[in-house]
């Protein structure tokens, strides 16, 4: 199971995060792509689970205009994150919240009432069970003002047996061309046994779709890679000729 309160799990993740990914740096690279389109000078950004703070410090040096917001539970990320914000000169609000318990996170106060521009969540969601995945990308739509964005990288479930083959060698094709050594499961049971280990419980694409939907969200892949899936959801801004 990823245990994210274990200093040691968390350390090894920070020095590793591409490499069993090799899709992150895709990923990476066209959400910040969109966060220089769409945010404006002096915008808050929200990063659910903001873990080390690997995003969190690239937003801040690409749109050093911004302010970002962490939410992340894991005292270990918050100190690996404050060690690199320190390290950068760069300047991140964490809050210690828990997403399975939206409600309680205490967003500092300002945000209350101004709200969010955009929300990112990078490879987070899947750690939550399907109904809180739910419930936070509810949550997050109404903390993001009108006109507001949510980005979203993460896995995404394998659904089809028959499908199956297809995802093997497209993570076969991974360890050819990036190098990755995850271990590529046999089977769909394997897959899901894998799954069930590390406690990820990804939702189909076709139900992250429908949970940003019924939160009031437009919303579309931008890059689908095997059971990789970078998603932009747009709330409605009440003047759409003049998108954020
Ligand atoms: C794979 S890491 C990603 C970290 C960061 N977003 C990044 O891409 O560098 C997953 C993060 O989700 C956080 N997380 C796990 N459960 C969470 C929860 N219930 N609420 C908020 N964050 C959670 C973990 O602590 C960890 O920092």
């Amino acid at each position: 199971m990823d245990d994210w309160h274990d200093p040691a799990f968390v350390r090894r993740w920070d020095a590793a995060a591409d490499r069993g990914n090799p899709v992150r740096r895709e990923h990476l690279d066209i959400l910040m792509a969109c966060l220089r389109e769409v945010c404006r000078p002096g915008d808050a950004v929200l990063d659910l689970g903001s873990g080390s703070a690997l995003v969190a410090s690239r937003v801040l040096e690409e749109l050093p205009r911004t302010r970002v917001v962490g939410i992340e539970p894991s005292q270990p990320m918050r100190a690996m994150a404050d060690e690199r914000m320190r390290r950068l000169g760069l300047d991140l609000v964490q809050v210690a919240g828990d997403l399975r318990s939206p409600d309680a996170i205490a967003l500092p106060a300002d945000k209350a009432q101004h709200r969010f521009a955009v929300a990112i969540a990078v490879q987070t969601l899947h750690t939550l069970d399907p109904d809180h995945q739910r419930a936070a990308i509810a949550w997050v739509a109404r903390h993001l003002a009108p006109g507001g964005w949510f980005l979203i990288s993460d896995r995404i479930a394998v659904t089809d047996p028959p499908l199956f083959p297809a995802f093997r060698a497209a993570w076969d094709r991974w360890a050819a061309v990036y190098g990755t050594t995850d271990p590529v499961p046999a089977d769909l049971a394997a897959h899901h046994r894998l799954e069930r280990e590390k406690g990820d419980r990804p939702l189909s694409l076709a139900d992250l779709l429908s949970a940003l939907r019924d939160a009031g969200f437009a919303a579309q892949p931008l890059h689908v890679h095997a059971n990789r899936a970078l998603v932009a959801g747009h709330l409605p801004s009440g003047d759409d000729h003049h998108p954020r």
